[in-house]
């Protein structure tokens, strides 16, 4: 989630022309260009923001030189993630030079960690406008386009911005994100997002299987329901969760399992992911469901950040080695072909050696499909920051991380070999890589698979045999 590239896409021709049709608006004729790092949930959030000034008369670009506004999404999570936006930053500076009235705008997390700060540091930022507030772009860009700064930093209780429909940027047409939940709740000691994302709320699940009927209907064939959470998603006719459960009163309430088959039921031949799942709260309700729907995929990303429990206890995770290792076992006693990855912080305050070979260990036994693995990087004001000394050596950070990867690299190779000599159910999404002749999709467990192209499209369905793969790639031919 962390490693995907900038991503700068259009809207496709039909937004375009209706973004003609309100030329009276305040972006009449003026080019937008977004840009996002971090999440899925900040791509997802970028076809919110698209949306909301589209409907202002703004058509999109991807040319940031014929912008007029030029936003970045942001990612906040660790301190390399801010610098990439920051050298980004001084690209779009060289931008304005050339045009002068270029409107810049810095959106997401670091714009809601930084606040008002972001505008003294970087002298090009004329808006900063956190998660809560993309309703008020078109306001705040009026505001910058009289030269003044605009800020909006206000989190927000409610907002969910169910009733906006994303613009899809630049996509293969075939699989889509839809938000369940907005913020968090959970407070682990390293993560800065309750900070930058504020309080946890569900979104309305009518307008989340309407979104998904809407996309299959315009040939989508995949969605992947988003939240930082998802097994916290409880929908109870309006207010937080906490506010329902203290009330006793769950009739007519909506969980993340019921959401989960609300949405598969929309039609069989829409395939339903969903990211990401916390150990704590994954429930056995939610892997029946899987179990039950063919077209909910057998793919969970369950992080597990450390294999030890102490620093597990001090990350405040909410759950110990064994507990995780039990819901590991559960999910396989369940969903018996469920592909699973995971989350992993090397050198966490405090974290000893024999508590890193136990990261390495419980790789060891639960042989993830797949892991995005990170050295910790201490984030300002989050509960670590504030409790515990950042006294693990840089290179021991790196040293651990290398160590992590290198058991992942295998265990990924693994798990490819084992897919070798099976068919395997691919939803295509677009030519290969590598190879023109090729096409690539995804099986239910996420894995990339690449074949040859015959006369097979993106969208289909297609039945592959895999006879080769590396530790990224599965390759095989399309079978009858
Ligand atoms: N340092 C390093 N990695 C972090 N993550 C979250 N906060 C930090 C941090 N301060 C990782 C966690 C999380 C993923 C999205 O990013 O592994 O699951
Ligand atoms: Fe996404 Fe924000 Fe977390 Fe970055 S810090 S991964 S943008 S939620």
């Amino acid at each position: 989630m962390e490693n995907q590239d900038i991503l700068t896409k259009d809207i496709d021709e039909t937004r375009q022309g209706e973004a003609l049709e309100m030329a009276a608006k305040g972006g009449e004729g003026k080019k937008l260009y977004i840009e996002s790092y971090g999440c899925q949930m900040n791509f997802s959030d970028s076809e919110i923001i698209a949306s909301v000034l589209i409907d202002e008369g703004f058509e999109t670009t991807k040319n940031l030189e014929e912008a007029d506004v030029v936003f970045v999404n942001t990612c906040a999570i660790r301190d390399n993630a801010e610098q990439r936006v920051r050298g980004r930053l001084d690209i779009f500076r060289k931008a304005k030079k050339a045009n002068p009235d270029m409107v810049i705008g810095v959106m997401g997390c670091m714009a809601e960690r930084l606040k008002t700060k972001l505008l003294e540091e970087e002298k090009i930022v004329d808006i900063v406008v956190g998660p809560d507030s993309y309703r008020d772009l078109p306001n705040l860009v009026r505001v910058a386009e009289t030269g003044q700064k605009a800020v909006n930093v206000l989190l927000s209780r409610e907002e969910t911005y169910a009733d906006i429909n994303p613009v899809r940027l630049g996509g293969n047409g075939v699989t889509a994100f839809i938000s369940i939940t907005r913020g968090c709740d959970n407070m682990c000691s390293f993560c800065v997002v309750p900070f930058t994302r504020g309080r946890e709320r569900s979104r309305d699940p009518k307008t989340i299987v309407e979104e998904a009927r809407q996309l299959f209907e315009s040939g989508y064939r995949e969605v992947t329901l988003l939240g930082q959470n998802v097994d916290s998603y409880l929908w109870g006719g309006g207010g937080l969760k906490k506010d329902i459960l203290a009330k006793g009163d769950l009739t007519g309430t909506v969980n993340f399992a019921e959401l989960l088959v609300m949405v598969a039921e929309v039609d069989p031949d829409l395939r339903v992911r969903f990211s990401t799942s916390h150990p704590k709260d994954m429930t056995d309700e939610v892997l029946h469901a899987m179990a039950k729907y063919e077209n909910i995929c057998s793919y969970i990303h369950l992080p597990v950040q450390s294999g030890n429990t102490r620093v597990l206890d001090i990350m405040n995770r909410g759950y110990s080695r064994e507990w995780y290792l039990k819901r590991i076992e559960k999910i396989r006693e369940i969903v018996p072909d469920c592909g699973i990855s995971t989350d992993i912080i090397t050198g966490f305050c405090t974290e000893t050696e024999e508590e890193h070979q136990d990261t390495l260990t419980l790789m060891q036994l639960v042989k993830y499909d797949f892991a995005y693995m990170f050295k910790y990087s201490e984030r300002p004001g989050t509960l670590a920051a504030r409790k515990f000394e950042d006294d693990i050596p840089e290179e021991v950070k790196g040293r651990r991380l290398s160590e992590v990867i290198d058991i992942q690299m295998q265990n990924s190779l693994e798990s490819n070999r084992k897919d070798l000599g099976k068919v395997h159910r691919v939803l295509v999404e677009g030519t290969s890589r590598k190879s023109e002749e090729k096409l690539q999709g995804r099986n239910p467990q996420n894995k990339v698979i690449v074949f040859p192209r015959e006369n097979y499209k993106v969208g289909d369905y297609v039945n592959v045999f895999v006879d080769d793969c590396t530790s990224a790639t599965l390759i095989g031919t399309a079978v009858k």
